[in-house]
């Protein structure tokens, strides 16, 4: 297969970034998080105190970011400026920032065109919010994922404690409930089921299915 482009998108939590991941090795693609991506900049609001509680310096980040490369390792993690912080954007100070830095068009814009830049070469797997609806309209094939609050309750706090993480479940699933809102009602890209997108369900059945089934539509495209 060549020139492939895989859109997953979902809101967070639903399983779409271990099912990118598996599909990307699968067919041997790259794999793209575009959720790391947000968050890397989040990040870096966040180590420059121009985000907290009570303000967002908007402008400053603005002024900042062509100083900022946000990009992937050879092994698909996120780097900032060269330094890989997969485990840094993962954190829940993050999580908490991160919707409210992606709703901002310019940072959009700004993602957006990095991201088409990492498509292009093809025989990529991209997962996010608006990959098939914005980034690329295009792709060869676009799923959506769903799943249950509390299947993706307990996925979330499953992956933050296995990294030693300290939160509770009901931290967890208000960080969500607050995210879904945001990424859903923001005026700029917000999450929906892209045009042409399969939706799959992933329940407690878990990622095997999942890819079965993802790899079954995918492989009847060359059919
Ligand atoms: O997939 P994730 O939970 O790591 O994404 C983190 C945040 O980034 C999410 O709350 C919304 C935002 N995001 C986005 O707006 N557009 C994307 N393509 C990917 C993520």
């Amino acid at each position: 297969m060549k020139n492939i482009i895989i859109s997953i998108d979902g809101a967070s939590s639903t399983g779409k970034s271990s099912l990118a991941k598996a599909l990307a090795k699968h067919y041997s693609f790259k794999h793209i998080d575009s959720g790391a991506m947000y968050r890397a900049l989040t990040f870096y609001a966040l180590h420059h105190q121009l985000i907290d509680k009570n303000h967002f310096d908007i402008d400053t980040l603005v002024y900042h970011l062509p100083t900022i490369e946000i990009d992937f390792s050879t092994d698909d993690f996120v780097t900032l400026n060269g330094k890989i912080i997969e485990n840094e954007v993962r954190s829940m100070e993050v999580s908490n920032f991160v919707s409210i830095v992606a709703k901002e068009t310019l940072f959009r814009k700004f993602m957006v065109a990095k991201q088409r830049e990492l498509g292009k070469k093809g025989n990529v797997v991209m997962d996010g919010r608006d990959i098939g609806s914005v980034v690329f309209p295009d792709a060869t094939i676009k799923f959506f994922i769903e799943a249950s609050m509390e299947v993706r309750a307990k996925r979330r706090f499953a992956e933050l404690t296995q990294k030693n993480i300290d939160v509770s479940l009901s931290d967890v699933i208000s960080n969500i409930e607050n995210r879904d809102h945001i990424d859903s009602s923001r005026d700029d890209s917000p999450l929906v089921i892209p045009e042409n997108a399969i939706v799959l369900t992933n329940n407690e059945d878990g990622l095997s299915h999942l890819l079965e089934v993802a790899i079954s539509k995918i492989d009847r495209l060359n059919h």
